[in-house]
């Protein structure tokens, strides 16, 4: 269970865009939780600034807005004393004005931690933290939280970085991946580093190919503006797929200290093979959703959703064949895929294991596959094990898969923490393990530059699918032709 945090002496959490999407859909329902928990120190502070005049900040109507979010939905009593823990300040954060207001509203000790929480455009990353720092704001126990997208592309990310650098130390800057936070992720590494059963057959002798799926029902809701510039590629597989790949192929770090673990996974980045050229058209699939019916709903398709531009052709599907060139993973293909408006709402992690070498039983009697090891990360998170077994009973060794399956809601309990809680008490404790390293975040992009430019340079159309099936027909191709299944087609 997550650790209790109330011997911090106190912290200022100060949300660049505090009446936004994030803070009202993510930071304040954690930061709720952890009250609700009794984390909290009496001295933990939110600042919530924004540009506009917050609405009616008083307790009830801020309740509406977040109550829809928070996990401890019946904890409503609760929310005036974590209300009294919120102060408001109206300021454009890029302005000096602007920030000096901010600043006067923070405890001048340096003895409480500051985090500034950036949940807006990352184009105004570099002028906010400039105009903090400009106005005092900025001292040895300040941290800066960038939520992504980190940029647009390689160079994009690097002017944002080399901005933000100007004014933090890296290990001030704290690049937010959520996936990193949510606890089926972080149970990767103790799956794979505290079982001896696992590591030994970790590679390419046993395993025969790796699946990696954030399929979701939800489409662009609200965000169609930046979602149409950003697209599946951007929005998901440079940040959330490629960590979940890291964690999946890194090597067994020395320790859990920050460098020890992100020196690991950024190997793996740049293990990655690179798909350029023609390689792109025949080792990746972009799909857009088209009207239909998600889960017996009938949803529009993506170019009727608000705020987007028919004429950008935005892909809301990926899927990658991807090879992670070294000693362990030499010759292992490793599937990417995500999308919007798909069949269900499915994130899981599928290590398909080789099949036995030789096969005893007769023909018939069962199917002849490897096992399959399924971490379902969300939702109904676990881990499943498929094994092949015995039908008991008459009918001689017929047999068939079965899977071995623990559930983390009837192991550990219903009430799981959201990714947020967990990596919003790391930064106030300064702990950036489960924070990206900038040039993790840089040779991500560069790998998936390549591919984008291809796209952009071919002008193929993305492939329609329709809304809530698996993705275009060309996704299951891309698994097919080299002998393999996506796991859905083959439960
Ligand atoms: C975000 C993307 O980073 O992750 C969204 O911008 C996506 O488009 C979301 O919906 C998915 O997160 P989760 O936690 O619901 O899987």
């Amino acid at each position: 269970m997550i650790p209790h945090y109330v011997d911090i002496p106190g912290f200022e959490i100060v949300v660049i865009g505090g009446g936004g999407d994030l803070a009202t859909r993510k930071i304040l329902p954690a930061l709720f939780a952890h009250h609700v928990s009794g984390h909290l120190s009496a001295g933990a502070r939110v600042i919530a600034v924004s540009r506009r005049a917050i609405a009616d900040p008083d307790p009830e109507h801020m309740w509406r807005q977040i109550s829809p979010y928070v996990r401890h939905s019946d904890a409503a009593d609760q929310f005036a004393s974590f209300f009294e823990r919120i102060s408001f300040v109206q300021a454009d954060a890029t302005t000096a004005d602007g920030s000096k207001r901010i600043v006067a509203a923070l405890d001048p000790s340096e003895q409480v931690r500051r985090v500034f929480y950036l949940a807006t455009a990352p184009a105004i990353f570099g002028p906010v933290c400039a105009a903090l720092s400009g106005a005092g704001g900025v001292h040895a126990n300040a941290a800066v939280v960038l939520e992504k997208p980190l940029g647009h592309d390689l160079e994009s990310s690097r002017a944002i970085n080399d901005a933000v650098g100007e004014v933090f130390a890296e290990e001030q800057i704290f690049r937010i991946d959520h996936y990193l936070g949510k606890e089926t992720v972080q149970n990767l590494m103790v799956l794979r580093f505290a079982n001896a059963i696992f590591e030994r057959i970790w590679r390419a002798d046993d395993i025969d190919h790796v699946q990696i799926t954030a399929a979701e029902t939800i489409g662009v809701g609200t965000r169609g503006q930046y979602y149409d510039h950003a697209g599946a590629l951007r929005d998901m597989v440079q940040n959330h797929l490629l960590q979940l790949l890291c964690l999946v192929a890194m090597e067994p770090p020395s320790s859990l200290e920050p460098d020890a673990v992100r020196d690991e996974k950024l190997k793996v980045l740049r293990s990655l093979r690179p798909i350029t050229g023609g390689d792109v058209d025949s080792h990746t699939v972009r799909g857009r959703y088209e009207q239909g019916a998600v889960q017996g709903e009938v949803v529009p398709g993506y170019h009727e959703e608000a705020g987007v531009d028919p004429a950008r052709d935005t892909e809301t599907f990926v899927s990658i064949r991807a090879h992670v060139d070294n000693w362990r993973w030499s010759g292992v293909p490793f599937f990417l895929r995500t999308g919007k408006r798909l069949w269900e709402r499915r994130t899981e992690i599928v290590i398909q294991f080789k099949r036995v070498p030789h096969n005893l039983f007769r023909d018939g009697a069962g199917p002849q596959v490897g096992n399959r090891l399924v971490i379902r990360v969300q939702p109904d998170e676990g881990i499943e094990l498929h094994m092949l077994t015995k039908i008991p009973g008459p009918g001689g060794m017929k047999h068939r898969r079965a899977p071995l399956n623990l559930s983390f809601a009837s192991t550990f309990g219903e009430d799981l923490p959201d990714a947020y809680e967990r990596l919003l008490m790391d930064l106030v404790r300064g702990k950036s393990t489960l924070f990206m390293r900038r040039d993790e975040v840089e040779a991500a992009w560069s790998w998936c530059e390549p591919i984008s430019q291809r796209w952009a340079q071919t002008g193929q159309p993305a492939k329609s699918y329709v809304a809530g099936t698996s993705g275009p027909v060309a996704s299951a191709d891309l698994v097919n032709e080299v002998g393999r299944v996506w796991n859905e087609d083959d439960e």
